[in-house]
């Protein structure tokens, strides 16, 4: 009988174990790759036509915003350096490389009148060599750097009048590129980008919250937009697919039990953009429009700081995307807080903080892996299961070409994004942050997510890469998630070392 029992027990375990073997493999057409944005790679800021973004502008007006008064000015170069950067992308074996198109390159007053012949002839070209190279393009529209010139003009994002120029800078491009580009995003991040980016200047609580909400608000009307004009005019054609990115942190409640608060934080945050364009009924959540609506009263305002959509633009905006960008990399705590006149957590009533037993990466952000696997359930079951691309995720480091933390990282990671699929998740892709090294907006160079290493004290900009993106190399000829062992990479580790010791 106990030998019955031991028989089956082990055959359990071998089950088990294969099962966990098996489902390491990656998937029939799961695409992985690996994550750049414009002003954070390209340099070349002011070569040809190219006029001045907003990054350009703020840096050189106030250099002490940044880190070590660091800019994109040079960044990586990848403007003149791109072959490079292609050939060790494929070198890598990645199957997609994303990037984003800088407006201010290829339309240099923001509008069709000028088109910039070297600014699409750069685009051309590294789309060209991606495909050529056996790579797939994944282009962003917009990522954090809008024109100055338009901002001047405008007064940015919380004006309708974007909505507008975006739609017509996103036709030329759809135009000009989209005959070989299959993966569209328009928006990077619209969540953080009208929290944090788009109104640094606003101070006080109100005009700061209304910028944003107004900001969030003509962003989704713009990717809507977009998403129409390829649906009407290209789609057929082109064959492509659109869609927007967000930024979704996973929320864990502070005390046991307080499901309330990781609701409203993830409706305050994710939901308000996600929603919209994600959800069966569109708008708003209901529980962003109650208590801002009450806040806006008790605050003597005539009306609700959150604008309205009409149901015009609510049937307009709703279900305009084939696929959700997904880019996951915080987990924190939650807990409800008292209103204390006019902080930034007044409208949420939320506030968030890590847990002392978490590792932290560089940049301060815990390393929760099942919480990968958590957001990704969490939107199968409340969006009814969307295709999801994840088009960032990745870990920051001080500098270090050993990076075994980030591949420890990276595999616990991905290994979650592989159990949720297997649980039926719909997650098609999964994209490291980043490629390179590069410019970490306020944050500059001083701690960095690449796979490659980036000198920017030469030059050359010369590219080294790290022992992360060697493992990326065998896990993705293998076919399958594999751990980090030493022997594994002992070769490529000594070569390194040698590498670096070159390099000092
Ligand atoms: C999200 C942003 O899209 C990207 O630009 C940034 O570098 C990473 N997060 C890391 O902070």
């Amino acid at each position: 009988m106990q030998m019955i029992f031991a028989l089956i027990v082990v055959h359990i375990l071998r089950g088990v174990l294969a099962q966990d073997e098996l489902s390491l493999a990656f998937p029939d057409g799961f695409s992985i790759g690996a994550g750049t944005s414009a002003y954070q790679i390209e340099g070349a800021w002011n070569v040809s036509d190219k006029a001045e973004n907003v990054w350009d502008y703020l840096l050189h007006k106030c250099p002490s915003l940044s880190n070590n008064n660091d800019t994109g000015d040079i960044a990586c170069d990848s403007y003149h350096k791109y072959k490079e950067d292609v050939q060790i992308a494929k070198n890598m074996g990645l199957h997609h490389y994303r990037f984003s198109i800088s407006w201010s390159r290829v339309l240099p007053t923001g509008t069709p009148d000028i088109i910039s012949k070297d600014g699409i002839q750069y685009y051309k070209n590294l789309i060209d060599e991606l495909l050529k190279n056996g790579i797939e393009p994944f282009v962003t529209l917009h990522h954090f750097d809008d024109l100055q010139l338009l901002v001047n003009k405008t007064g940015g994002w919380a004006n309708e009048s974007m909505v507008e120029y975006f739609a017509e800078y996103s036709r030329v491009m759809f135009r000009e590129l989209g005959p070989k580009v299959k993966f569209w995003s328009t928006f990077n991040e619209v969540n953080i980008f009208c929290k944090w980016f788009a109104y640094l200047n606003e101070t006080t609580p109100d005009t700061a919250y209304r910028a944003s909400y107004l900001c969030a608000h003509n962003v989704l009307k713009a990717h809507a937009r977009a998403y129409h004009i390829y649906d009407e005019e290209f789609r057929s054609i082109q064959h492509g697919q659109i869609g927007l990115i967000i930024s979704s942190a996973y929320y864990i409640p502070k005390t046991a039990g307080d499901t309330e608060s990781t609701d409203i934080a993830f409706d305050f945050n994710t939901a308000w953009v996600m929603n919209p364009v994600y959800s069966k009924k569109g708008g708003y959540p209901e529980v962003m429009k109650q208590r801002i609506a009450e806040n806006s009263r008790a605050e003597g305002l005539v009306s609700s700081r959150l604008p309205e959509f009409s149901d015009k633009w609510i049937n307009y905006i709703q279900g305009t995307a084939d696929y959700l960008g997904l880019n996951h990399y915080i987990t924190t705590l939650v807990e409800p807080v008292k209103k204390s006149n006019g902080r930034w957590y007044d409208d949420a009533g939320v506030i968030f903080s890590n847990d002392p037993s978490w590792k932290l990466t560089a940049i301060g952000w815990g390393v929760v892996p099942e919480s990968m696997s958590a957001l990704l359930r969490k939107i199968s079951k409340d969006y009814n299961n969307p295709p999801v691309y994840i088009l960032e995720n990745g870990a920051s480091e001080i500098a270090d070409f050993m990076d075994i933390d980030r591949i420890a990282y990276l595999y616990s990671y991905m290994k979650e994004v592989l159990m949720a699929k297997r649980d039926g998740c719909d997650v098609r892709a999964y994209t490291v942050w980043s490629f390179l090294d590069n410019y970490e907006w306020f944050n500059g160079y001083a701690q960095t997510f690449g796979l490659i290493h980036v000198d920017f004290k030469d030059p050359n900009r010369k590219r080294t890469p790290k022992l992360s993106s060697h493992w990326l190399k065998i896990i993705l000829s293998e076919g399958k998630l594999l751990p980090y062992k030493e022997n594994l990479l002992e070769d490529y580790g000594n070569e390194l070392e040698k590498t670096i010791e070159a390099l000092d």
